[in-house]
C-alpha cells in the first residue's frame, strides 16, 4: 500500500480528510435529494390546491356553456385569474377540445389537444401531473384536474407553470446546505491536524532524542507531557536512557579503576628494574629486588585473571556449562585446603555439611571460584576467632553459609560489597585486595540463577555470606 510510505502524520491526515470529504459529500447528497424532493413537492402541492379550487369555480359556468349558453364570462374569468395568481390556464371538454384558455398559451378555440400523461391520469384519478418542456423548450409543470358538476365529468382544467422558479429554489437550498457542510469539513480537517500533530510530534521528539543518545549525549531525557501510550513510551525511553547512562558510567569507572590498580605495581616494577641496573649491588639487595619483582608480577597476574573472568562473564562468554559437580567430594577438597590456611592464622575452622547432598548443577571450577573467594575473605578479614562453612539442601535449593567472627561491616554496606573495586573503608588501608572477588562471586551466582546476601551486625561483629543456588 502507498500509505505505508507516508509518515504517520500524513497517513492520519490523508485518512481523516478522505473520510471528511466522502462523509460530507454523502451527507450533502442525501440531504440535498430530500430537500429537492420536498421543494418540488411543495411547488406541485401549491399548484394542486390552486387547481382544485379553481376547478370548482368553473363547474357551474362550464355546465352552462356545454348546454349551449354563451361563454361570456369564461375567458375573462381566466384572464383575471391569471393576472392574480400568475399561472396559465386551459379548459378542455371531455373530447380534449380547448374551450377556454389564458392569453399566450398558444391554443386555439375548439382546437383538439393531444392526450398528455396528466390528462390520462386526471380522467382516472381526478388529478394528474407531468413535468416536460413546453413549446419554447422550458421545463414546465402541467397539472390537470377534472371539472365535475353534480357527479358528471364535464372536462378538465389544465394549469401550467414554469419549473425554473422551483429549480432556482432547489439550487438556493443546495447552496445553503453547502455553506452549512463546509465548516464541518473544515472542523474535521482542523481536528485531524491537531490529532496527527499530537501523535507525531512526541514521536519525532523520541526519534531525535534517540539519535542524540546514539551520538553520546546520554543525559538526554524526553519531557513527559501525557499519560497516554506515547507518554508511557517516553517514560520507558527515559528509563532505558538512565540505565544505559548508569551502565556506561560503571564501565568507565571499571576501566579507570583497573588502570589505576595496574599502575602502582608497574611503577614498582620500573623502580626495581632501575635499581637492579645499578652496578655495585650486594647479592642480598639483588635478591630482595628480584623477590619484590616476583611479588608484584604475581599480584598483577591475579588482578588480570580476575579482570578476565569478569570480562568473560560480561560478554556472555562464560560457558553455560551443563556439567554437574559431585558436591560432597568437591566440598571436602575445598575445606581441606582452607582449613590449612585458617590454622596458619590460628583460626578455628568449622565445617558442617549435609552428608546426603545431591549433585550440584554447576561446574566444579565455578563452585571453587565462589567458595574460594568467600572463604579467603572470611579468613582474610578475621584476625582471630572462628571461620565456618555450612551447606544444606532443602526444597531443591542449595544454601552455602560462610560466617566469621572478624571485622564485619556496617549493615547498610551489605549490597555495596558486590560492586566492582568496592572495598570498605575500615579494611582498605590495612588489608590488601582489589575489591573484585565478591563481584566475581555475584556474577557467577547470577549466571546460575542463584542469589547472594551479605549481612553483618556491624563493624567488629563478624560477617555472614549466604549463597542460594537452584538444584
Ligand atoms: N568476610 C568479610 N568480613 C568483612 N568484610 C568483608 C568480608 N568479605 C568481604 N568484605 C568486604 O567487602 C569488600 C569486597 O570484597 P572482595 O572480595 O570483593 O574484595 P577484596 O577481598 O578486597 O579483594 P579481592 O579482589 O582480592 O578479593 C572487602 O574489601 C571488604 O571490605
Ligand atoms: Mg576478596
Amino acid at each position: 500500500m502507498m500509505l505505508h510510505r507516508l509518515t504517520i502524520r500524513r497517513r492520519l491526515l490523508v485518512i481523516f480528510i478522505l473520510i471528511a470529504f466522502v462523509g460530507g459529500a454523502v451527507q450533502f447528497l442525501i440531504a440535498g435529494r430530500q430537500l429537492e424532493a420536498a421543494t418540488l413537492e411543495f411547488h406541485q402541492h401549491h399548484l394542486e390546491t390552486d387547481a382544485l379550487l379553481v376547478s370548482t369555480t368553473f363547474s357551474e359556468p362550464l355546465s352552462h356553456l356545454l348546454e349551449g349558453e354563451s361563454d361570456d364570462g369564461l375567458g375573462r374569468t381566466l384572464s383575471a385569474l391569471q393576472q392574480q395568481v400568475g399561472h396559465n390556464y386551459l379548459i378542455l371538454d371531455m373530447n380534449h377540445r380547448a374551450i377556454g384558455y389564458t392569453a399566450n398559451s398558444g391554443y386555439q378555440m375548439g382546437g383538439k389537444v393531444t392526450v398528455t400523461p396528466e390528462l390520462t391520469r386526471a380522467r382516472s384519478e381526478g388529478i394528474g401531473a407531468d413535468i416536460r418542456p413546453n413549446s419554447a423548450g422550458e421545463a414546465t409543470l402541467y397539472l390537470a384536474v377534472s371539472i365535475q358538476h353534480e357527479s358528471d365529468m364535464l372536462g378538465y382544467l389544465v394549469l401550467s407553470e414554469p419549473m425554473q422558479p422551483a429549480y432556482d429554489d432547489v439550487n438556493r437550498r443546495y447552496a445553503e446546505l453547502a455553506v452549512a457542510t463546509l465548516p464541518v469539513i473544515g472542523l474535521v480537517i482542523a481536528a485531524s491536524l491537531w490529532v496527527s500533530g499530537s501523535i507525531s510530534k512526541p514521536i519525532q521528539h523520541l526519534r531525535n532524542s534517540a539519535l542524540l543518545m546514539a551520538k553520546g549525549h546520554l543525559q538526554t531525557r524526553i519531557p513527559i507531557t501525557s499519560q497516554d501510550e506515547i507518554g508511557q513510551l517516553a517514560e520507558s525511553f527515559n528509563y532505558m536512557a538512565s540505565q544505559i547512562d548508569a551502565l556506561m558510567k560503571t564501565q568507565r569507572s571499571f576501566v579507570s579503576n583497573a588502570a589505576h590498580e595496574l599502575r602502582t605495581p608497574l611503577m614498582t616494577l620500573k623502580l626495581r628494574a632501575e635499581a637492579l641496573a645499578e652496578e655495585n649491588l650486594t647479592s642480598t639487595e639483588r635478591d630482595t629486588y628480584l623477590n619484590e619483582i616476583q611479588q608484584e608480577v604475581d599480584h598483577m597476574a591475579r588482578l588480570v585473571s580476575s579482570l578476565l573472568i569478569l570480562a568473560r562473564i560480561d560478554e556472555g562468554r562464560h560457558p553455560p556449562e551443563k556439567t554437574t559437580t559431585d558436591t560432597v567430594s568437591t566440598l571436602h577438597d575445598i575445606i581441606r585446603n582452607w582449613r590449612i590456611e585458617a590454622q596458619a592464622k590460628w583460626l578455628t575452622f568449622q565445617a558442617d555439611i549435609d552428608t546426603n547432598l545431591p549433585e550440584l548443577p554447576m561446574s566444579p571450577n565455578d563452585l571453587r571460584l565462589v567458595l574460594d573467594n568467600l572463604l579467603s575473605n572470611a579468613i582474610k578479614y578475621t584476625p582471630q576467632g572462628r571461620v565456618s562453612l555450612k551447606v544444606r539442601h532443602q526444597h531443591k535449593t542449595f544454601s552455602f553459609e560462610i560466617s566469621d567472627t572478624g571485622h564485619g561491616f556496617p549493615a547498610e554496606q551489605g549490597p555495596r560489597l558486590f560492586e566492582r573495586f568496592y572495598r570498605s573503608e575500615t579494611v582498605r588501608a590495612q588489608i590488601t585486595g582489589y575489591g573484585l572477588g565478591l563481584s566475581i562471586v555475584k556474577a557467577i551466582v547470577d549466571h546460575y540463577g542463584g542469589r547472594i546476601e551479605a549481612t553483618s551486625e556491624g563493624t567488629g561483629k563478624g560477617a555472614v555470606f549466604t549463597v542460594h543456588l537452584p538444584g
